[in-house]
């Protein structure tokens, strides 16, 4: 256990509250099924339900839409259409480029065109599914891939470059060269709670809105210029979310707005919940992405000019795609020295859903490529991946440590983390044994792979980087906070009642978190690009230092000691050095402090500190700090059905000094199996012909079940501070550990380069289904 002194020098807390494993707060509430999410809140009286009615084509002008059969509908109340939106047809995040009803144009096959309002949810949702009947348009042709698109300059934002050095010089002074295309797919959030949104008219024109959302603050302001309204007549809430995972960052907002027409034209509580096929039809997700390199680099695996085009498929919107790519551009180096590279960056328009946030925003598509480029490096060069991974580390030594958007890497922690995780995991040994192993068996080949990451923590974008937080001490000494995060099951308000816990030095337990609500907190930012901890457990730790700077000298006058001498130690204040003497608790200090008519809540506020980023020439230094880890993965492949499992893997992964270590290695491990999925079986098929996207349910859409994670899963965190001022040195830990997974691809690279001869190029691409796994044995078993 940390002693609390070494953490801040300012706390004169002695039983520490943060650095400990706790359950998350809700975790008993989770498991007996009563913590309550949107759809389980008691109905208000004349509730009315919402279900939309979608596009039947991929690509069309809407002609019209027959209303008058869907008001003949048994149980509907109304039909609303864009016509209807008294202020803005927009629910997009950046761009205004995203309505929230097509109007003019149906931009792909599953956009909302219109709202049926009914008496209950199987009515509304029966007349919706009459939009193929009803909806009349013109069809256009259709751009369903990213190459397509990109092939016919079809773009959703201009294009994005950020280069370092004299990549095409380099290219060209290379002893070895070689130029190669790749892909990965996109991926589904599939949050268990769907999107959800149920609106409350208030009094005075005002509304109430339950929204499962990352950023309640963005559903207000959406709402309010939908409705032509301000933003102080909209309140949004979350208590929490069953699952984000990024898709509910900008996207819950179609709902949220629909919902609010319906409630304020109605002046009836109306509730928008979307079936789990049509979420996936109406919604966005992780961008695939496609690759085209020419790479340079030594006899010795080192790199020395890279150019790559980095083309996502960013949908019929821009939504979140620029943030998106601009984080894939910044992670394109991981944790590599690029000395001589440009990249350039399309988001290519197609006709599919707008896609969106999705753990790790980019970077993981970015820093994907670079792991493929160096496996084939080492592929061409017979030597180990891993050798040549550690080749071209991020060094502290001749400028080697200077990222290609300039910032420097400081704190650099990959050498050491990967050389203790390579012997935590007998790599050396178990090289050795994979290579006997695939010797002696023909059919089952083994493959094993290391990747480490390096993960930029803080927004791209520099003024999202604050947060704020309201503790408020009631008289018998207990406490609510409440933070401009959301909870999605991250553990975030767990660790942020911790903060505060600590500060005021009480027992856990005596700390409550309450609903994200834009009533309380104003302006808050997402809780995306894992900074909630970092963002809000510095604000709600602002507001406890500022109440216990006010009860600090009625202690001291109660106590008969200095201010300087007090320790606040779970639940109760005594001075330093009198163990055994005179205690306060601190119920009674603060009703003291009550009748003495001291302020007991507080606000708090954070702005993360030295952050400057030129979005234009993307240069600067757009990250507090980095988050790093590595995983070493080994898979046992079928070479004649291409199936897969991972048998083994080890991660030692940074969080810096833990705020709650069992919470931490729960995101460690669930981003892991994540990432393994999208990795390998989940894979997104669009029909070719009418854009109808074929994998919208669990039955062809593949997540990860229990049965698919590793088989031997050694999890463990690198202790070691954060070198940055963050909240209690910790780092965070939300989307990093999605980069993990990536040993588990190239491991099963690895297996499938074991089924040819050495040095034959492995084409597999990203998922590794078995279909894509056997592809590529076939191939490399194929003379060319
Ligand atoms: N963990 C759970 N259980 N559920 C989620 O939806 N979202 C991830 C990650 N871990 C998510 C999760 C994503 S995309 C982000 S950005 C972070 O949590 C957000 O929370 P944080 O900033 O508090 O880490
Ligand atoms: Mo996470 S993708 O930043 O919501």
């Amino acid at each position: 256990m940390k002693n609390a002194n070494t953490l801040d020098p300012r706390l004169t807390t002695s039983q520490p509250q943060v650095g400990i494993s706790r359950a998350h707060e809700s975790a008993a509430l989770h498991v007996s099924g009563e913590a309550v999410y949107i759809d389980d809140m008691p109905e208000a009286q004349g509730t009315l339900h919402a279900a939309l009615g979608l596009s039947p084509v991929a690509h069309g002008r809407l002609l019209g839409i027959d209303l008058d059969l869907l008001r003949a509908q048994p149980g509907v109340v109304a039909v609303f259409t864009a016509a209807d939106l008294p202020g803005e047809n927009n629910c997009g995040p950046l761009l205004h480029d995203d309505p929230i009803l097509a109007s003019d144009t149906l931009s792909y096959l599953g956009q909302p065109v219109f709202a049926i309002i009914a008496q209950d949810r199987e009515l509304a949702r029966r007349a919706a599914a009459l939009a193929r009947q009803v909806i009349r348009y013109e069809a256009l042709p259709l751009v369903l891939t990213a190459l397509q698109a990109h092939a016919a300059d079809q773009y959703v934002l201009p294009p994005m470059h950020l280069s370092r050095g004299d990549a095409a010089a380099a290219l060209a002074a290379a002893p070895q060269r070689f130029s190669g295309e790749w892909s990965v797919g996109g991926q589904e959030q599939f949050y268990l709670e769907g999107q959800i949104s149920y609106a409350l008219p208030q009094e005075n024109k005002g509304l109430l809105i339950h929204c499962s959302t990352q950023h309640p603050s963005e559903m207000q302001q959406l709402v309010a210029h939908a409705l032509g309204w301000g933003a102080h007549q909209v309140q949004v809430q979350c208590r929490r979310m069953g699952g984000g995972f990024g898709g509910k960052e900008s996207q819950s907002a179609l709902f949220a707005c629909v919902a609010a027409l319906a409630a304020s034209r109605l002046r009836r509580p109306v509730k928008l919940r979307v079936d789990r096929d049509d979420d996936f039809l109406i919604t966005g997700r992780r961008h695939g992405f496609d690759y085209r390199w020419d790479v340079g680099h030594d006899d010795e695996g080192r790199l020395l000019g890279i150019e790559i085009e980095l083309i996502s498929n960013a949908g019929h919107s821009a939504d979140l795609s620029a943030p998106v790519m601009a984080r894939a551009l910044c992670h394109f180096d991981n944790a590599y020295w690029l000395p001589h590279v440009t990249m350039h960056g399309f988001c290519a328009r197609t006709n599919t859903q707008s896609n969106t946030a999705f753990r790790g925003f980019g970077g993981p598509q970015g820093a994907l490529a670079i792991e493929v480029i160096l496996d084939t490096v080492a592929r061409r060069l017979g030597l180990d991946p891993l050798l040549v991974r550690q080749r071209n580390f991020y060094r502290d030594e001749d400028g080697r440590n200077i990222t290609p958007y300039g910032q420097q890497v400081e704190d650099n922690q990959i050498e050491p983390l990967t050389t203790a995780l390579i012997e935590r995991s007998d790599y050396a040994r178990r090289r050795a044994e994979v290579a006997a192993f695939n010797a002696s068996s023909p059919v089952l080949k083994k493959g094993l792979a290391l990747t480490p990451l390096k993960f930029g923590i803080s927004f791209n974008v520099v003024h999202l980087n604050q947060a704020g937080a309201l503790v408020h001490v009631y008289t018998d000494g207990t406490v609510l906070v409440n933070h401009g995060g959301t909870e999605m099951g991250q553990g975030l308000n767990t660790k942020v009642a911790q903060v505060v816990a600590h500060e005021l030095g009480i027992p856990f337990e005596q700390v409550r978190c309450s609903a994200t609500d834009t009533q309380k907190v104003a302006n808050t930012s997402a809780t995306a690009a894992s900074t909630g901890a970092d963002l809000n457990g510095k604000a709600a730790q602002d507001a406890a230092r500022k109440i216990r700077a006010r009860l600090a000298p009625l202690a001291a006058e109660l106590l008969g000691c200095s201010v300087e001498a007090l320790v606040f130690n779970t639940g109760q204040v005594h001075a330093r050095g009198s163990a055994g003497g005179q205690v306060l608790p601190f119920g009674k200090l603060v009703a003291e402090a009550y009748l003495r008519r001291i302020q007991l809540w507080s606000e708090g506020f954070y702005a993360t500190p030295g952050l400057h980023w030129d979005r234009a020439k993307l240069q600067g230094k757009p990250f507090f700090y980095y988050a790093y880890g590595a995983a070493v993965t080994e898979v046992l492949v079928d070479s004649l059905s291409g199936e897969s499992r991972v048998l083994r893997a080890d991660v030692l992964h940074d969080v810096g000094q833990s705020l709650n270590p069992a919470l931490d290695i729960g995101q460690v491990e669930g981003a892991f199996v994540q990432g393994q999925g999208w990795l390998t079986t989940e894979e997104l098929v669009w029909h070719p012909v009418s854009g109808l996207l074929q994998t919208h349910a669990p039955s062809t859409y593949k997540i990860p079940t229990a049965n698919d994670s590793p088989v031997d899963f050694r999890v463990a965190l690198f202790d070691r501070p954060n070198g940055a001022d963050s909240i209690h040195r910790s780092k965070a830990v939300g989307e990093p550990p999605l980069l993990l997974p990536f040993s588990v691809l190239l491991a099963i690279r690895d297996a499938v380069a074991a089924c040819g001869p050495a040095g034959t190029e492995v084409s597999l691409r990203a998922p590794a289904t078995a279909e894509n796994v056997l592809r590529a044995i076939t191939a490399i078993n194929t003379p060319r």
